[in-house]
């Protein structure tokens, strides 16, 4: 059945006031439940759990609640539900869909004290934590036993494993140990009526009924809060190498992946790609880069291949520069094994979205599509702003980075700061529908892993079926019959 695509604007879902608003007799109640030092009340401290990392979406929530256990996330939640008060469940405030921050004046619920790692079972290689565990806690805490985290991304010091399960982040190790989907082992949720539902056994294998821990890995806090969860850990590679590369064009960007897998096949561990306006922008913006390339320095694409294993292995990668020079894909490369120049050169690539957020007002597109199709996508975006351009409309700076091993591409959009929101409207609609027909048209994704937000909602309907979007729906219904949960954002009616 083919589903009717609404066009919301964007900022424009939240005229309609849902649920209650918080009381003063609300706030009384959750200081004498959490204690008064873990409800957040003053403005100017309001202001960081109202605000979107990219400074695009701002709530009005009165009241911040910072619980430290699940049985106190059960008080709140039922106490919620029972006065009808809409809940927001917050991690570290990194999302870029605008998911994390109240659209209204819902309830923060932040997991932020809920950040001890319980256990970790070396045997079994899985570490069982608390939702408000960082990406970063976590990964050291993992390193005295030899075991990582399957799962980076460029702002590992603040988000947190419960909004990493509930983003289903992807980053920069899908291509080695693929999805949380997967990962995931077990899951520990407090649904909107303060049931806790029990789902964290941590076993790898369980075949008893159906999987309900994979519904709530990427629902954006919608179905339920994640108090605490078990992830498999991965032995640590004791020898990591990390390539930085400049490529002639995009096909030789895919030619050079082709190579990889088959050269680097078991030890690939990262294949990220940007192009060279990104690049420009990282150099202008982000203090202490440097161009790392000493003879290519105006190469129109870069990649950054990382390696890892469980012994040295670095003539392996070596081989590999050389055959991809050989071919005349890679015009220049360096490669470095010790850990200042490997972050060195990392920087360069997870330091994009830090550039572009400098530079302006920054418009995010991440999809999935087939590889091939991958740049065509920026190149068109280009054409069709500079023809925007030409009749008048303002200028833009479009960028394509991303996790080519997954075929992941993010293209954004940079403006001015003090475009206004007529400007913004106008661009949008030189793209849109325009892009999301493309993509559906590809079979791909209009969110690869950044999720769906308050950002994509109008877009949701490109990548899911009418009756997807039902089913989807009615599950949200029966766990969250009234809609208290993350309201107005992905699964809003
Ligand atoms: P938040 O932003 O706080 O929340 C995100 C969503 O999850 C919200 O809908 C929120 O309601 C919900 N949520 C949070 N915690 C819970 C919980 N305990 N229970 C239920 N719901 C919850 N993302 C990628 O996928 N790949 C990347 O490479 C990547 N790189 C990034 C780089 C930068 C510089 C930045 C700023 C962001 C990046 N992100 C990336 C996006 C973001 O970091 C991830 O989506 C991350 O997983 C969000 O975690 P968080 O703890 O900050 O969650
Ligand atoms: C990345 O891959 O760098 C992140 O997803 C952040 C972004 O897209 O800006
Ligand atoms: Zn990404």
């Amino acid at each position: 059945m083919q589903c009717s695509v609404r066009h919301l604007a964007r900022r424009g879902v939240s005229t309609l006031k849902f649920g209650n608003s918080a009381q003063e007799s609300d706030v009384r109640f959750f200081q004498r439940v959490l204690g008064a030092a873990n409800v957040i009340t003053s403005p100017q401290e309001l202001k960081r759990y109202n605000t979107d990392w990219l400074g695009q979406y701002v709530g009005r929530s009165p009241v911040v609640l910072c619980p430290r256990t699940t049985a106190e996330v059960v008080e709140v939640m039922r106490h919620c539900n029972l006065r009808h008060l809409p809940v927001v469940p917050q991690g570290g405030n990194t999302g870029l869909a605008g998911g994390s921050v109240p659209v209204q004046d819902e309830v923060v619920l932040s997991l932020t004290r809920m950040s001890d790692v319980l256990s970790i079972d070396p045997d079994a290689c899985v570490a069982t934590v608390q939702a408000g565990v960082t990406l970063q806690q976590l990964d050291e805490a993992l390193a005295p036993h030899a075991l990582c985290v399957p799962l980076d991304l460029g702002v590992k010091a603040t988000c947190q494993l419960g909004g990493n399960v509930s983003t289903n982040a992807g980053g920069l190790r899908v291509v080695r140990y693929g999805s949380l989907h997967g990962s995931v082992l077990g899951l520990e949720v407090v649904l909107a009526d303060g049931t806790i539902l029990d789902l964290n056994n941590a076993m790898r294998k369980d075949n008893t009924g159906l999987d309900l821990k994979q519904l709530f890995i990427g629902a954006e806090g919608t179905l339920g809060v994640i108090t605490a969860l078990s992830i498999a850990t991965p032995p640590r590679p004791s020898s990591v190498n990390v390539a930085f590369l400049g490529v002639k064009s995009f096909d030789a960007v895919l030619a050079t992946l082709r190579r990889a897998r088959s050269m680097l096949g078991e030890i690939l561990s990262a294949v990220e790609f940007e192009d060279s306006t990104c690049m420009r922008l990282v150099l202008q913006h982000l203090e202490g880069t440097q161009h790392p390339l000493a003879h290519a320095r105006d190469c129109p694409m870069y990649m950054v291949i990382e390696t890892a294993s469980s012994g040295p292995h670095r003539e392996r990668l070596d081989a590999f520069v050389r055959e991809s020079a050989a071919a005349g894909d890679v015009l220049d490369a360096t490669v470095a094994s010790d850990a200042t120049d490997m972050d060195r050169l990392w920087r360069l690539r997870y330091g994009v979205s830090q550039a572009l957020v400098k530079a302006g007002h920054v418009f995010k597109y991440d999809v999935s599509v087939p590889q091939k199709q991958m740049y065509n996508i920026v190149d068109e975006m280009r054409s069709r702003l500079a023809a925007d351009e030409a009749k008048g409309g303002m200028q833009h700076t479009v960028v394509g980075y991303g996790h080519v091993g997954d075929g992941n591409l993010h293209v954004n959009v940079l403006y001015d700061r003090n475009a206004t929101s007529e400007q913004m409207a106008r661009t949008q609609a030189a793209l849109e529908p325009w892009l999301f027909e493309c993509i559906r048209d590809m079979k791909g994704s209009v969110s690869a892993e950044h999720g769906i937000g308050q950002h994509k909602q109008h877009a949701l309907a490109y990548s899911k079926s009418c009756d997807a979007l039902r089913v989807m729906r009615s599950i949200k219904h029966l766990l969250d019959p009234s809609g208290l949960l993350n309201p107005h954002k992905m699964l809003d009616e």
